[in-house]
């Protein structure tokens, strides 16, 4: 069941939290920076704003900043084998390396997070210039994942030291802010988590979801839900849970080899026109049968939006004690089935889409079947 939030687990941790002000970036790893950066120009609408490379005097990566509203990204290759980018990328596939937070200041942030027992994986490194101060460091999370915390206070240069501007417009098409990241994690390991990021960071479980929410007859989950009190941040954090076939999280850690992020939610203010965008723009989403829709009236009540506008385009709908938000899920976005999206409108709910794991989970079950996976 929902927990709802509460200050006593943060209070139970002792920790102080650390001031972030927001997620800043995301960069992941690829193997071919350049065409995926294609990808999330054409397919997802992002502008390409920045580029670091060989021609900017970086001679053993490429890295391509895509930016759309609030939301940016970071591809990142390696251009020599026995890189360790290349090393990422030979085991994991393409996927999330780092989660950037924003920060008024990296170096006591990092110092605080160390105290603390997180491992230091890039000490506070400060850049000064004529385009103003940049710092950033970096600390280890689950799996080969880090957290780097970025300090650009005056910083006018593109997005970070070594990077040159670049602008290729893609139109915006209304993704305005990462509004969560999950990361995936083995069984009985998701609780080691949630009091890395109690004690470390100082978070509070926000909400809580056990095997019974989130589970069909072949497979199931746990989740936790780790938030800042501002809710600038959150971050689930799901386990397996033991089911008849393989549960989608198992399926990830068998091809992702390791514990990393699952999915990154991306809000809108208008998810019908983004979603018809995506689709036109070539992005493949979860299928809903129609049954969900005949039953969503009863389900959801009253909202603004046309239940046959949201069936076309496959777009999910819970309610909750404060409103309702709508949401939709891709397929997953890399050969192996490990990393994918959600897009999500809030209209006064701050939940997951509880009503919809069900439907969800099946629709996840069909893709893994596809795959002889189940
Ligand atoms: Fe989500």
């Amino acid at each position: 069941m929902v927990k709802e939030k509460t200050e006593l687990d943060a209070m139970a941790s002792g920790a102080e939290e650390l001031r972030i002000d927001g997620f800043d970036h995301v960069e992941f790893y690829v193997g071919n920076a350049l065409q995926a950066a294609y990808y999330y120009h054409k397919g997802f609408g992002f502008d390409v704003v920045g580029y670091r490379g060989p021609e900017t005097g970086v001679r053993d990566t490429a890295s391509y900043v895509l930016k759309q509203n609030n939301v940016t990204l970071v591809l990142t290759s390696a251009l020599h084998p026995g890189h360790p980018i290349a090393e990422h990328v030979h085991r994991h596939g393409d996927g999330v390396k780092c989660i950037g937070m924003k920060v008024q200041d990296a170096r006591k942030t990092y110092e605080t997070a160390i105290s603390r027992g997180a491992k230091g994986v890039g000490n506070p490194v400060e850049y000064k210039g004529e385009d103003g101060a940049y710092v950033s460091a970096s600390v280890q999370t689950y799996g080969d994942t880090i957290h780097t915390f970025v300090e650009r206070k005056d910083y006018t240069g593109a997005f970070a030291p070594d990077y040159k501007g670049k602008k290729k417009s893609a139109g915006n098409i209304g993704l305005t802010y990462i509004d969560h990241i999950v990361g995936n994690v083995e069984a009985q390991r998701m609780e080691s988590w949630v009091d890395f990021y109690k004690k470390v960071f100082g978070f509070y479980i926000y909400q809580y979801f056990d095997a019974k929410d989130i589970s069909t007859q072949y497979s199931a989950l746990v989740s936790k839900v780790m938030a800042n009190k501002s809710g600038t941040i959150k971050l689930p954090i799901n386990e397996p849970a033991p089911g008849v076939g393989k549960s989608q999280i198992q399926e990830y850690l068998d091809y992702y080899l390791a514990p990393g992020v699952q999915h990154i939610a991306i809000g809108t203010k208008d998810i019908i026109a983004t979603v018809a965008q995506l689709r036109d723009r070539g992005i493949d989403f979860l299928t809903v049968p129609h049954s969900y829709y005949e039953a969503l009236p009863e389900r959801v009540g009253k909202i603004d939006e046309d239940i046959d506008e949201l069936e076309r385009h496959g777009i999910l709908v819970d309610r909750e004690s404060e409103g309702y938000l709508l949401q939709i899920f891709t397929k997953t976005v890399e050969d192996r089935p490990t990393l994918f999206f959600e897009i999500i409108q809030r209209k006064g709910a701050q939940g997951f889409g509880k009503g919809n794991f069900k439907a969800l989970f099946e629709a996840v079950e069909r893709e893994q079947a596809a795959r002889g996976n189940l």
